[in-house]
């Protein structure tokens, strides 16, 4: 597929050449000269139908190291205001000479629907409570780097796993390169469907932390919360946030990730975000180098 849409249709062996290209691309971003030409006479537009900080400027940061030119585009302030729809607002775009489409969509299924429909590559963005295939790959490309390997390692996915794309996207990612899933959150936050994809459910916090080698702390989505008895805030941040006691209380050290933005206080303290323990800042680090790699091998596809 000349597409990046999501986890679930890559390979171990998609995710690996992904990984060791990335490797390369970080060691040229660490050179006092950061670009490379490898996609010089690209076009890519960034089209973003949602909210971002680290996703939107790390894929600008990705094509403009690999010399694309590149173009923003956000929905508010634009003709979506007045009622274009997606289709007509990506053939314009396309209609510029664009190549490759960057998407974050709030509907579920959207850069799939627009693979269907146009002929650029798109790479998903994130769309909704389904995917966002890019954030696996960077904290699995994380987790890689701090512990050596995926294979073998158990991970817990903790939090709003009923509204969370990233916990989607990186449940595949982790199974299929090796690892062993735990998802943990309250009851109102787990969904039905989570029997079906072979990961363990635990309801309990340090039971979770005890069993796991990495803990990915998930932020409570606001925005797509419809659950009428999910807990209070307050409720959720004591039995479900992780603090700097409950940390120190394991009797072995783990990994501490958070796809941000980070609700301080919530799902995570201060003390814990900012620790030995926590790869946060390092992940942000990595959604570049690996998005340059997705990018650079998609565009080899192209026709
Ligand atoms: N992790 C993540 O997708 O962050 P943004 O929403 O800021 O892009």
């Amino acid at each position: 597929t000349k597409h990046l849409l999501g986890i679930k249709d890559l390979t171990r062996e998609d995710l690996e050449l992904i990984f060791s290209t990335a490797d390369q691309f970080k060691e040229v971003i660490n050179r006092p000269i950061k670009k490379v030409p490898s996609l010089r006479d690209i076009t890519i537009a960034n089209i973003f139908f949602e909210n971002s900080t680290r996703t939107k400027l790390s894929f600008e940061l990705a094509e403009k190291r690999l010399s694309a030119d590149v173009i923003n585009f956000s929905s508010s302030g634009s003709s979506v205001k007045k009622g274009e729809t997606l289709l007509d607002t990506v053939n314009n775009i396309l209609s510029m000479k664009v190549d490759i489409i960057v998407m974050r969509h709030s509907s579920p299924g959207a850069s799939h629907f627009l693979a269907n429909h146009i002929d650029a590559t798109i790479l998903n963005a994130g769309d909704g409570t389904h995917e966002h295939p890019t954030q696996a790959i960077l904290d699995t490309y994380s987790i890689r780097e701090r512990l050596g390997t995926v294979e073998g390692k158990k991970v817990v996915i903790v939090g709003d796993i009923l509204h969370s794309r990233v916990a989607l996207s990186n449940i595949f990612a982790l199974q299929k390169l090796g690892a062993e899933v735990m998802v943990c959150g309250p009851h109102t936050l787990i969904p039905k469907y989570i029997d079906q994809l072979g990961v363990r459910v635990e309801h309990d916090l340090r039971k979770a932390l005890e069993w796991c080698d990495v803990a990915n702390m998930l932020r409570i989505q606001m925005e797509r919360q419809l659950v009428k008895n999910f807990p209070s805030v307050r409720e959720y941040s004591q039995h479900f946030g992780l603090n700097k006691e409950l940390l120190e209380s394991l009797d072995k050290e783990i990994v501490v990730m958070h796809p941000g933005p980070i609700n301080r206080g919530v799902e995570i303290t201060s003390d814990v975000a900012d620790c030995e323990n926590a790869i946060i800042l390092d992940q942000v680090e990595n959604g570049v180098a690996t998005r340059m790699a997705a990018l650079y091998l998609l565009a080899g596809k192209q026709n």
